[in-house]
């Protein structure tokens, strides 16, 4: 069994023009102690499925189907008060702008020790001190800082004491929305090889999101690449790399140089995402895919399973027999 398992997530949001699915049938699983990675260019769904798992949506975003299993345990109608206790003790989320979210007058260390003695009411005020300590110790901040308001410490060492609050009851799953894109690239650098460390170390598994497709080719075990609400192709950091499948997933690839910096319009692939209250018919990339065929307009194509335990969701390679090279690869100019 998987530890998370999301099966055809679905999420709409209302809005003046109509409401539309920003999630749409999204499904994929991942292993304990895995880091798997979402990508796609802004807007296709990657925070709102993160929000969805989670079960942070809040209006005009409703969930509006699918299932979300951890560790067999079904999420999505879990009674709030057991998924309270569940939120941090098995799960927690890092977001991008969580480092504002600490309370500005209660100490760093209160807020570590609230979130031990909200879930473990018998522990010490002692002991949730000294956790809140080596907490800090696990991000490389000195025990001093737990005296320290949030206004005190620069924004990398607010996001590490984030992290830290995300760790303090050894959750199995961390989900991270662009935990580190508010920072300079050498602070976000030394967080995420934190981040690595620390997964190695205590085994849990992170769902990550960010924009740095090279980042998440390096730290990633797997990779979902979504567009326009649905996934477009799963597989393999190391696979995707050496031949994704997708001509969606090759055009963010060859793109990627301009991916490092901060949220740009894509290079490789012509064209903008569709708009989701009217997206075109068949599969959603076909008005900007070089590759499209008459099939490709006329039904979306189904997630199918690849080689090397990836899948993809692409009529080029539905009829292909598992082993055969790629067409789109075969294509590609
Ligand atoms: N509060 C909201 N109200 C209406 N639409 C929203 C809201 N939040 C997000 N959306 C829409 O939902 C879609 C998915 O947005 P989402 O934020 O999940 O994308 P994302 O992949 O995380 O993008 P980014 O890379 O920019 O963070 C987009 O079309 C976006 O405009
Ligand atoms: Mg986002």
């Amino acid at each position: 069994m998987s530890l998370l398992e999301v099966t055809d997530l679905q999420v709409e949001y209302a809005s003046p023009r109509g409401a539309f699915k920003a999630v749409d049938g999204v499904s994929f699983s991942i292993e304990r102690g895995e880091i798997f990675g979402l990508a796609g260019e802004s807007g296709c769904g990657k925070s709102t499925t993160a929000f969805g798992i989670s079960r942070l949506l809040r209006p005009p975003a409703r969930l509006a189907g699918g299932r979300v299993l951890f560790d067999g345990q079904e999420l999505t109608g879990m009674p709030e008060l057991a998924f309270q206790a569940f939120r941090w003790s098995r799960m927690s989320v890092v977001l991008q702008s969580a480092m504002n979210n600490l309370n500005p007058v209660m100490r760093v260390g209160s807020q570590l020790t609230d979130v031990i003695l909200a879930h473990e009411p018998g522990t010490s005020a002692r002991d949730a001190w000294s956790r809140a300590e080596s907490l800090l110790a696990l991000v490389e901040l000195p025990a001093d800082r737990l005296r320290s308001y949030p206004h005190e410490l620069s924004g990398g060492m607010r996001q590490r004491v984030v992290i830290a609050m995300s760790l303090a009851l050894r959750p199995d799953l961390i989900i991270m929305d662009e935990p580190t894109t508010a920072l300079d690239v050498v602070t976000q650098q030394g967080i995420v090889r934190r981040i690595v460390e620390l997964k190695k170390e205590l085994g849990f598994a992170v769902l990550f999101i960010t924009h740095d497709l090279p980042l998440m080719l390096e730290i990633c075990d797997r990779i979902g690449i979504m567009y326009a609400g649905k996934m477009a192709e799963i597989g393999r950091a190391d696979r995707l790399l050496r031949g994704a499948r997708h001509p969606y997933t090759q055009g963010l690839l060859r793109a990627f140089p301009s991916l490092t910096g901060p949220k740009v319009r894509i290079a490789g692939i012509p064209g903008s995402p569709p708009d989701l209250v009217s997206p075109p018919a068949g599969c959603r990339f076909q008005p900007r895919c070089a590759h499209a065929v008459a099939a490709c307009s006329a039904a979306q194509p189904a997630m199918t399973a690849a080689d090397a335990g990836g899948s993809v969701a692409c009529h080029l390679y539905e009829t292909e027999e598992a082993g055969h090279e790629p067409v789109a690869a075969s294509r590609q100019r």
